[in-house]
């Protein structure tokens, strides 16, 4: 009993310290913020679960904002490199870092050995993505105007983090949109931690004016072994422009996961690797309304931005709807995807305003959901344990 307590005690310590990770970048909301700041450790890495809208949304940061100036550009067409690490020191950034200078190469957390602090390896990362609204007044920015434009799924793996930027985007209002950083890591690491930071941005290059489609709730479709699930679903899909996860919190979830089956931006939910090429008001053709049973498949518009099985074709698509050009023809065709699968989130997709109190975390499911899979736990245990083996390690690490 004392060696399970103990145990425990160690797993939860790693539990706390693993995978802490933030974007770096003078454009973001909260880049001086200290661990003294908040009364709690509000930090930029610091994770965020069971908090209440103002806690998440932006990371509690919007009274921390950049200077007007700061802003963080994306080229449309190119990649840009974005640094994620665990502690400010560790960045380009770290002469305004309280600990200074603890840069290490393309490491992200220096002092941690990496294949702690990443779990099990480079096949157990999750990914990460990069969200945009279309709005330059961040006071009027809310939880659906942001739709995820980059996706890598080697993320957090690296410092220095390449984002590919979709080839249409369109320029933004005033020049200036929001962006932001989103990253679930694995359950195995405490996945019920997720993370956002926002930041000013704009793209630049731009060649197209075709605005970005609304974006909608991603659904659970690819292939998920670990939950009984052998083979990706193709017809359960979101396809084209996706919100982030707004998941594990007490007010605005848009996902209701368990906390051992986290959402992940992977092919999990529809979320390839690299730039989001099919988020515009002309990217498809169709989208038929997805569902467990749906066997049709949309059509792109525009082919080669493939997002969908060469399989797909117009004949197939027997429930499509005539034309999905326009953002509000698409909006309607999930309002009624969602209303009609039993296994959709509470939250409709298409509900502009955003209600504070409809959406509220269920504490009973996560109540159940601790009390449940302790094998899970100790699998996790058993992993840690043999990496801290390999490792030989002597003390956990702290943050700087
Ligand atoms: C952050 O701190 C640095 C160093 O004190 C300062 O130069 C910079 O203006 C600050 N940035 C913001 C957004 O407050
Ligand atoms: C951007 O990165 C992707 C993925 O690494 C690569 O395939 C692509 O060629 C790069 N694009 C440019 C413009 O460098
Ligand atoms: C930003 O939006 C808020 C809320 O709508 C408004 O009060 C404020 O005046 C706006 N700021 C600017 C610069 O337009
Ligand atoms: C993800 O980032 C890594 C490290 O910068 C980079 O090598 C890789 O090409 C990126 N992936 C995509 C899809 O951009
Ligand atoms: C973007 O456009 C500017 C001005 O047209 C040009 O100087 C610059 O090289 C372009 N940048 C990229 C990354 O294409
Ligand atoms: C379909 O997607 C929903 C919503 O994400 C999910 O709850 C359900 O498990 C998925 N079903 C299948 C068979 O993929
Ligand atoms: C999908 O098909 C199965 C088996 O026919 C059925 O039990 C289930 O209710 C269907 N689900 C939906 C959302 O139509
Ligand atoms: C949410 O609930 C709180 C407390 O019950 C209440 O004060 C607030 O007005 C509600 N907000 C909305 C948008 O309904």
């Amino acid at each position: 009993m004392l060696a399970l307590l103990i145990l425990s005690f160690i797993f939860s310590s790693l539990h706390l310290v693993a995978g802490h990770a933030s974007i770096w970048h003078p454009s973001m909301f909260g880049f001086n913020v200290t661990q003294q700041t908040f009364s709690y450790d509000n930090r930029p890495v610091a994770p965020l679960m069971a908090m209440t809208f103002d806690q998440w949304w932006f990371h509690g940061h919007l009274g921390y904002p950049p200077h007007p100036t700061d802003v963080f550009e994306l080229p449309a067409g190119q990649n840009v490199t974005a640094e994620v690490a665990c502690d400010k020191g560790a960045t380009s950034y770290y002469a305004s870092s309280p600990g200074g200078n603890v840069q290490n190469g393309d490491d992200v957390c220096p002092g941690s050995p990496m294949s702690e602090y990443h779990t099990t390896g480079l096949d157990d990362v999750k990914g990460c993505g990069l969200a945009i609204a279309y709005k330059s007044n961040v006071s009027e920015v809310q939880p659906d105007d942001f739709t995820i434009f980059s996706i890598n799924q080697t993320c957090v793996w690296t410092r220095f983090t390449d984002f590919s930027v979709p080839e249409r985007m369109p320029p933004c209002p005033n020049d200036m949109c929001l962006c932001a950083f989103f990253w679930i890591h694995s359950q195995d690491s405490g996945g019920e931690q997720n993370y956002m930071n926002g930041f000013q941005c704009r793209i630049t290059n731009s060649t197209s004016n075709v605005g970005l489609a609304t974006s909608q709730v991603p659904r659970r479709c690819g292939a998920d072994p670990a939950n009984g699930k052998p083979d990706a679903v193709p017809g359960n899909c979101t396809y084209g422009a996706k919100q982030p996860f707004y998941w594990y919190q007490q007010q605005d979830n848009n996902m209701f996961e368990g906390t051992y089956s986290p959402p992940f931006y992977t092919d999990l939910y529809n979320f390839k690797d690299g730039a989001q090429n099919d988020i515009f008001q002309d990217s498809y053709v169709s989208i038929p309304v997805p569902g467990p049973n749906q066997t049709a498949l949309p059509v792109l518009a525009v082919p080669g931005n493939a997002a969908v099985p060469s399989s797909a074709s117009a004949s197939s698509s027997t429930t499509s709807t005539s034309s999905a050009v326009h953002s509000s023809s698409s909006t309607s065709t999930s309002a009624s995807t969602t209303s009609s699968s039993p296994s959709s989130s509470p939250s409709s997709a298409s509900q502009k305003t955003c209600s504070r109190n409809t959406s509220a975390f269920s504490r009973r499911s996560v109540a159940d959901d601790s009390s449940k899979p302790f094998k899970h736990r100790l699998f996790a245990m058993t992993k840690h344990s043999r990496k801290l083996d390999m490792q030989r390690r002597s003390s956990l690490w702290r943050p700087l």
